[in-house]
């Protein structure tokens, strides 16, 4: 039997992944591995060189640049650190969404950082959300869940968040986004997004969210039973 456990939740952008898996990791005393934030520090640096989403050459040449540290402060946020310098706050916006989407679907992107989220959960009980952690990252996963909503209810999510931080966006635009991005992560060559056979779908359209972190938390410990 595997020492630590690993809990995979893979999904589309929007369907609330991070927020469940903080909660979720939060009531096991598991550590929260948000894998979006890491391509996202990636896509972020090569925007600060003027490096384009599909620019392969570019990214290629640029990507052993790239040093990212990950830091868990007091309060178990997850912070990313690129070259010494704390830029969490910065990923966060929708054009470094479309980025992060971008250098995704690079191969040396996905190699370089494969290494980097392993060694996260070989030493500890691990919540990890991405696209492809069931599939690709942790295969042998105790537990993986595919967390999926409408685009709809995803994109309304989205705007609501956006807008609750301020930013002056229209709903069109973020559902736009939506789909573009999960056009862009279902259909990518390398480790693109899809359920793993041997995961749960947990569709959250008309769930709270205290109800998708019962339910989740109901199928770690039942696939922890059946495991032993
Ligand atoms: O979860 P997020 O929205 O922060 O992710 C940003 C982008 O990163 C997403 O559009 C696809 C990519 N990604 C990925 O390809 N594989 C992962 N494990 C996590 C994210």
């Amino acid at each position: 039997m595997d020492k630590y456990i690993s809990v995979a939740i893979d999904g589309p952008a929007g369907a609330g992944k991070s927020t469940i898996a903080k909660r979720v990791a939060k009531e096991l005393g598991y550590l929260y591995v948000d894998t979006g934030a890491i391509y996202r520090t990636v896509g972020y640096h090569m925007s600060l060189m003027g490096i384009g989403p599909k620019d392969a050459d570019g990214i290629k040449r640029c990507i052993d640049d790239v040093n990212i540290e990950i830091v868990y402060g007091e309060d178990g946020l997850q912070h990313m650190i690129l070259n010494g310098d704390d830029v969490t706050d910065r990923i966060r916006t929708p054009e470094m969404s479309m980025m992060a989407s971008g250098v995704a679907a690079q191969s040396c992107v996905r190699d370089y950082l494969l290494d980097m989220q392993r060694n996260l959960a070989a030493t500890r009980n691990v919540v990890m959300d991405g696209r492809d952690i069931g599939t690709v990252v942790l295969p042998n996963a105790q537990v993986k869940v595919y967390l999926t909503a409408s685009a709809e209810v995803r994109a309304d999510r989205r705007f609501k968040e956006l807008q609750a931080k301020g930013e002056n966006v229209r709903y069109e635009d973020v559902y736009t986004d939506v789909v573009k991005r999960d056009e862009a992560d279902m259909n990518r060559k390398i480790a693109p997004l899809k359920c793993a056979e041997d995961a749960e779908v947990l569709d959250c359209s008309y769930l709270t969210v205290d109800q998708v972190v019962a339910e989740m938390i109901a199928i770690i410990r039942k696939k922890a039973e059946s495991n032993g």
